[in-house]
């Protein structure tokens, strides 16, 4: 693929010869455009050796003008434009269409069916600051793609989020525009924007794992494929996604933000912190109890007779559904799951007004075509403004999709 690389100031960009190197290696052409500040952060030079091209930075260069034209060949040239690192500035300029910039002239003139993939990078403040957040947003719902940065120590020497996304990440999410286009993806994520595009959503997923001592605990079969399989399809629909992942093992899909966790506490504290985006949904089976002591070490066999009985004190841990219901704001939108063995309705649409959700998805515990670990799903939606709805048990990835339509019918309008 054509890949057209957008370098802006962030001290990240330091690290862009060695994306052109991987994105060649990964089998594409690479053409570099930079902003102004970028070249404080890499050398043009450097890129232009990387990727054996001239690379971009004054709009005005009378080497490249093309009879004035150059952006929009260079535009059409591209199969994807990617922007890594996207500074602050250049997300305020993305949502609002500016062209001040050899960037921004490019941007403006991607042809609508060509995807734009935005990686973010900047300190923790500055990309939780509710004029960024609004702005990433907007391009979102415009279109792009975010690729969000990632945590971990920044250049400021702070923690937080704000990391530019791993290199192989955004390889990754490059390459895989190439099989979004070539059809073996249904949903074209950046020309679809629905009713939840630049909507942030929380999802948990998989089972928690509640210790008993350093090398024991108490969990359950969940393998976590119902909750990726919702942040994969909320991601397509143009969300931007975060994923609180209990202990399971599969790969984070590209372009969500995924948070590990073990127990219901860290589960709980971790969700809490996302509860006030627009979309919650619990589809993590959350131990319901945990040990009242954990054990440091490990507890000897011996200490227990062969015709003896041990206890174990437990006591519930939190329920991050019920904390989500109890503080949810009338815009937003909590979903849950129950896992039955019987009475499926009813049990479950007693959980919808207990934990106060707007949606349960219920569905029975155990057969083939449902529950753990199994390839499909079989549900029944639980809302308060229609009767509940079965559905035939099918994969769970076309569940996530019933699931996410149901979701936005809740959903108010946009106000943006
Ligand atoms: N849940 C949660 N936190 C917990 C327990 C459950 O967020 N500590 C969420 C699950 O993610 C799911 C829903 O609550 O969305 C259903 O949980 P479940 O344990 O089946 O419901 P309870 O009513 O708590 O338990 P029971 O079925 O045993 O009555």
């Amino acid at each position: 693929m054509n890949v057209l690389l957008a370098i802006t100031g962030s001290i990240s960009a330091y690290k862009t010869p060695w994306l052109v190197r991987d994105l060649r290696r990964a089998g594409h052409s690479v053409r570099v455009v930079m902003s102004a500040s970028a070249t404080h952060f890499v050398a043009p030079l450097a890129l232009e050796s990387v990727s054996m091209q001239p690379v971009i930075v004054d709009p005005f260069d009378p080497t490249i003008q093309d009879r004035g034209s150059w952006h929009v060949h260079l535009a059409r040239w591209a199969d994807v434009m990617l922007i890594a690192p996207c500074s602050a500035s250049t997300l305020a300029r993305l949502a609002n269409g500016l062209c001040d910039s050899a960037v921004m002239t490019v941007a403006c003139s991607l042809p609508s069916t060509t995807p734009l993939l935005v990686a973010p990078a900047m300190d923790t403040d500055m990309w939780q600051h509710t004029a960024v957040q609004r702005n990433v947003q907007r391009v979102q719902h415009d279109g792009a793609i975010i690729i969000p940065p990632e945590e971990g120590e920044l250049a400021s020497g702070l923690q937080g989020a704000g990391r530019l996304a791993e290199l192989g990440t955004i390889v990754d999410a490059v390459s895989r525009m190439r099989a979004e286009n070539s059809g073996e993806r249904t949903i074209p994520a950046a020309t679809h924007p629905t009713g939840l595009a630049g909507r942030r959503v929380v999802i948990t997923a998989g089972p928690t794992h509640e210790a008993i001592d350093d090398v024991r605990y108490i969990g359950n079969h969940s393998t976590g494929t119902m909750g990726f399989a919702l942040a994969e399809a909320a991601r397509d629909r143009g969300a931007l996604v975060t994923l609180i992942a209990g202990p399971v093992h599969l790969p984070t899909p590209v372009g969500i933000e995924r948070i590990d966790v073990t127990s219901a506490v860290e589960m709980h504290e971790r969700t809490m912190e996302h509860a006030d985006h627009d979309v919650a949904i619990c589809a993590a089976a959350v131990a319901d109890f945990m040990p009242v002591d954990r054990v440091v070490g490990k507890i000897k066999k011996d200490t227990v007779a062969a015709t003896e009985h041990t206890t174990l004190i437990l006591q519930r841990t939190p329920d991050i559904l019920a904390a989500l219901g109890a503080q949810k704001r009338p815009q937003q939108v909590v979903v849950g799951f129950a896992l039955e063995s019987t009475d499926l309705v009813d049990y479950a649409t007693s959980k919808l007004e207990r934990k106060n959700a707007d949606m349960i998805v219920a569905n029975l515990a155990g057969g083939l075509q449902s529950g753990f670990g199994t390839t499909d799903n079989t549900i029944t939606l639980i809302t308060r403004s229609a009767p509940p709805e079965s559905f035939p048990p099918m994969s769970k990835a076309a569940c996530a999709n019933i699931i996410l339509d149901a979701i936005e019918r809740l959903l108010p309008p946009y106000d943006l």
